[in-house]
Order: C-alpha cells, then sequence, then structure tokens
C-alpha cells in the first residue's frame, strides 16, 4: 500500500469530518467547519495521510506559549478504520513531533481507548494525569499524557 503524507488542506476539511463522525461518534465529532479553523490558526499543523489522493488519515498539534522552549498539544488523530493497524497512525504522529521538535507535547485521550493508549506509550508519552469526565457528551474520562522534549 502506498500511503504519502504531507500537510492537511482547508479542501480536505469535509473528508476529515466524514471519518470524525465515523471515529469518534458519540463523543463530539467535529464537523468541517472545526477543522477549517484549526488549520486557518496560526501555530497549528495538521498532516494527512492520502491513498491514491484520498484522506484516510489525519491528525494535528498546536504550538502553545510564545518563548522557547515551547510546549505542544496534539489536537487530534484519526486512521481510516479500513486502514488502521498499518502503521498510519504512527507515522502521522511522527510527523506531527517533527513540527514540535524540541518542545514538550501532552495529550488527553479516553481511559478505554487502549489502542491510543498502547501508541502514545510506545512512542514516548507517559501518563501524567487523570480528568474525570474530560469528554463532554459521552462523559468519559480521559488521561493526560506528556512527552518530555526530546
Ligand atoms: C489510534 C489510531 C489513530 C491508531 O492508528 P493506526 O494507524 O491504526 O495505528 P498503527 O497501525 O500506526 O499502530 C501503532 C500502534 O498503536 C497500537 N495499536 C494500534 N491498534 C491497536 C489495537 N487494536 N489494539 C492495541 N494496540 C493497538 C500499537 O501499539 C501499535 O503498534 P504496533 O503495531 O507496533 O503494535 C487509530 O486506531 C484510530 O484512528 N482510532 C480512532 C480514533 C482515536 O481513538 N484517536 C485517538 C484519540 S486520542
Amino acid at each position: 500500500m502506498n500511503v504519502e503524507y504531507g500537510p492537511l488542506a482547508g479542501g480536505d476539511a469535509a473528508r476529515c469530518a466524514e471519518l470524525e463522525a465515523q471515529l469518534f461518534d458519540g463523543d463530539d465529532p467535529w464537523p468541517e467547519r472545526a477543522f477549517l479553523a484549526e488549520l486557518a490558526a496560526k501555530h497549528n499543523y495538521y498532516a494527512a495521510a492520502r491513498v491514491d489522493d484520498k484522506v484516510v488519515g489525519y491528525a494535528g498539534i498546536a504550538r502553545l506559549g510564545r518563548v522557547k522552549p515551547y510546549e505542544y498539544e496534539v489536537h487530534t488523530i484519526g486512521v481510516d478504520p479500513a486502514y488502521q493497524g498499518h502503521g498510519i497512525g504512527r507515522q502521522l504522529l511522527h510527523r506531527l513531533f517533527e513540527f514540535a521538535e524540541g518542545g514538550t507535547i501532552f495529550l488527553e485521550v479516553r481511559t478505554d481507548n487502549a489502542a491510543a493508549i498502547a501508541l502514545y506509550e510506545s512512542e514516548g508519552f507517559e501518563r501524567i494525569g487523570f480528568r474525570k469526565r474530560y469528554y463532554r457528551v459521552s462523559g468519559a474520562d480521559a488521561y493526560t499524557m506528556k512527552r518530555e522534549r526530546r
């Protein structure tokens, strides 16, 4: 399978919203306009994974603060269910790491999301906190995870 990685563009927002609805059903999936707003925001970086020009995965990160060393926050990551388990999520995360080079990275993940937690732990993230009912719609709990700058 030939997967191409590159920046996500405004024209991909509708497709990303479609994937979100599949991946985060019941947990406030982002609509197209949310992706457009994220893409327009300064200090954000969004990566896309494409197969035959179709977006099959996306991931985004925000840079926080104005002075170095910066901190970063992963905002979202998702892979089309038909393409999961082929290393695409890991590759997308690596694209975010390139953007965040030299900075500490934080994220929140549902405590029951074993796949994502395994991915993050294998990439150097550690659990540093627990946020009760972090996800508004489902009321699910989250771990805060942190990857030290390197
Ligand atoms: C989390 C997600 C992005 C991973 O993407 P992916 O392309 O399937 O993941 P990869 O193939 O790159 O796998 C990377 C690692 O994740 C973990 N992982 C992936 N799928 C897993 C599963 N079903 N069970 C346990 N661990 C799993 C493994 O550690 C894996 O490494 P390995 O293959 O060396 O064992 C994807 O499952 C997804 O889109 N989930 C729904 C959306 C979501 O939960 N996003 C995260 C919100 S915080």
